[in-house]
């Protein structure tokens, strides 16, 4: 896909991986949307892209309703939407049973529901151009469950299972969905958390962290080359089939890390 002046919205671009494909995606020439809460934030990076054309939106996407808002005030800003990437998301570091119930709600609006709304609202126009992109981004968290983001990792498995889906529902009518699976990626995402915190034994071993940047080069290149999934980086994949073929082994260790760090 030419992405030069296809217009494309970015949920939580206000910083990190968000940001990072704002510029990733200027600098291929797209027409850019970019949202965050406030978009006072947003407004910052839309000037930090110049001179690409570059809206910033803001809506709470923790709040139900705020998502099908965005949709209509994006579609009103250049008459039409290329490319979705659904990017917006935070995390919970606590176990389910310590996690208040209004804290699970709000990550999983901002992580599952937003984005499905924001699909609802955008494919029925992709559909009728014949053409579009969903991107999900999602996490490694969505195909292997980690105990210390374990209800965070059931939002994101719900978030690949909505990709396979849809990809599947749109068979045949120019729309792409796009999962996007990074590892640790150097952002402000453990300082933006909504409880708990990374235990000691998994921050010691995020050795494997790659920068914004990177991710958001991965994410454009998925876009361009028409990937359904994008592992980022593919070493990721060792992970996943490690835990796919060896489900025992690989949840003890991650559970004595776990623990390690409850005592
Ligand atoms: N960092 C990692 O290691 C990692 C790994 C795998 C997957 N991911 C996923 O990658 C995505 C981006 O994460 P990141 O690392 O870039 O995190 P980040 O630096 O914390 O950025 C999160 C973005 O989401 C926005 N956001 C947060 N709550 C929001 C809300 N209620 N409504 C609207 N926007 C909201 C923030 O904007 P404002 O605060 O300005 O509103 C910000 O732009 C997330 O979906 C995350 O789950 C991250």
């Amino acid at each position: 896909m030419n992405l030069e002046g296809q217009v494309v919205l970015i949920t939580g671009a206000s910083r990190g991986i968000g940001e990072a494909c704002a510029h990733a995606f200027a600098r291929r020439g797209a027409r850019l949307i970019l949202t965050s809460r406030n978009a006072t934030n947003a407004e910052r990076v839309c000037r930090a892209v110049a001179p690409a054309p570059a809206v910033a939106l803001g809506a709470d996407l923790s709040r139900p309703g705020q998502a099908a808002g965005l949709a209509g005030r994006a579609l009103a800003c250049y008459g039409g939407v290329d490319v979705l990437v659904n990017n917006a998301g935070v995390g919970l570091y606590l176990p389910c049973w310590e996690a208040e119930s209004a804290l699970i709600r709000e990550m999983v609006e901002v992580n599952f529901f937003a984005p499905l709304e924001l699909i609802r609202n955008l494919v029925p126009h992709m559909q009728r151009n014949g053409s579009g992109v969903i991107v999900n981004v999602s996490s490694v968290a969505g195909k292997v469950a980690l105990p210390w983001l374990t209800i965070y990792s059931a939002t994101k498995a719900a978030l690949n299972f909505l990709s396979d889906g849809l990809r599947m529902e749109l068979q045949g009518t120019g729309v792409r969905v796009v999962t996007v699976c990074p590892g640790y990626v150097s952002t402000g995402f453990p300082q933006h958390i909504l409880g708990g915190r990374i235990p000691y034994a998994v921050a010691a071993r995020q050795r494997f962290t790659i920068t914004a940047e990177r991710c958001a080069n991965a994410v454009v290149e998925g876009v361009r080359k028409g990937k359904r999934t994008v592992v980022t980086p593919p070493s990721a994949w060792l992970f996943v089939a490690a835990a796919r073929l060896l489900p025992g082994p690989v949840h003890a260790i991650m559970a004595r890390m776990r623990a390690a760090d409850a005592h």
